[in-house]
């Protein structure tokens, strides 16, 4: 690859087309969605949250306003509370305060998390290293009442849209740490979620990855789900409609959307 030079180059594991400017790449065609289904279409609300570990808050009074159809970029140095807060959003944190909503509903467990249809993509992947990718992707597809052929099938289509479809029988441990991370995201791609919470999704991954990744968040959103996404790349966060950034675990708005700010009361900073 020539460095500073843009081109269009065809990947040749399988066949997705790239623009490449420098070390950034963005796919040319979008993907379609990963499972067509009919989304919630509901704001994910965060209203003065707090949380931590064994009764110290790391994270501070958090409070913003997430839309579908929009991909929300939470940036911060290492240790800012990044994870923390997808952690407690997920309600398998326990906030010390405030309040999480998925449209009317309060998210006050873990259990009222995935009730909402919300799915996080842990950093570190948290996948299981002695079974295969797809088993990886089918068992909480089955944990969460989906048919075994169904769940089969959104396996077998999630990891053929991050490029890993020749890649579904190989157990964890035999993938690079990339294609760990982009089986991780299918993953999550194939729980058709309402909320996405992906934390650091491209962290492992090269141009050409982290732009597919991004273009498949993306028509997520467009599907209709909210998509918050942790990140330390810029260029990842450049691609979101909305960022805040934490310190210390505590937030402010980079950009925003000033309709949640004016309408939700949530604070513009
Ligand atoms: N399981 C845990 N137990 C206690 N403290 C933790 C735990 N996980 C993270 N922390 C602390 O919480 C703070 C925020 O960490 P984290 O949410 O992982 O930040 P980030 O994702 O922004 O790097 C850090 O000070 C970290 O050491
Ligand atoms: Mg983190």
């Amino acid at each position: 690859m020539r460095i500073g030079r843009r081109r269009t180059e065809t990947d040749p594991g399988d066949g997705v087309v790239v623009e490449l400017a420098g070390r950034s790449a963005r796919l040319r065609d979008e993907p379609e969605v990963v499972q067509e289904r009919e989304r919630a279409r509901l704001p994910l609300t965060v209203v003065g949250v707090s949380g931590g570990y064994d009764g110290v808050d790391v994270v501070h009074d958090v409070a913003f306003e997430a839309q579908p159809g929009d991909i929300l970029a939470i940036t911060g140095p290492s240790g800012a509370g990044k994870s923390t807060l997808l952690w407690t959003l997920m309600g398998a944190q326990g906030a010390s305060g405030g309040r999480v909503q998925v449209g009317a509903q309060r998210i006050g467990s873990h259990a009222d998390a995935l009730e909402a249809g919300v799915r996080l993509m842990p950093q570190g992947n948290a996948l299981a290293a002695t079974l295969t990718a797809a088993e990886n992707i089918v068992l909480p597809l089955l944990a969460t009442g989906v048919e075994p052929a169904q769940a089969e099938a959104r396996a077998a289509q999630s990891l053929d849209a991050v490029g890993l479809g020749d890649s579904g029988d190989h157990l964890v441990e035999e993938l690079s740490g990339g294609q760990q991370q982009r089986a991780a995201a299918a993953r999550l791609l194939a729980a058709s979620a309402d909320v996405l919470l992906a934390d650091e999704p491209t962290s492992d991954l090269d141009a050409v990855n982290r732009a597919r990744i991004m273009a498949l968040l993306r028509a997520e959103a467009r599907a209709g789900a909210v998509v918050v996404v942790t990140t330390h790349d810029p260029e990842a966060a450049a691609e979101a409609d909305a960022e805040i950034h934490l310190d210390e675990g505590r937030m402010t708005w980079v950009r925003g959307r000033e309709r949640a700010e004016r309408e939700e009361g949530v604070p513009a900073q």
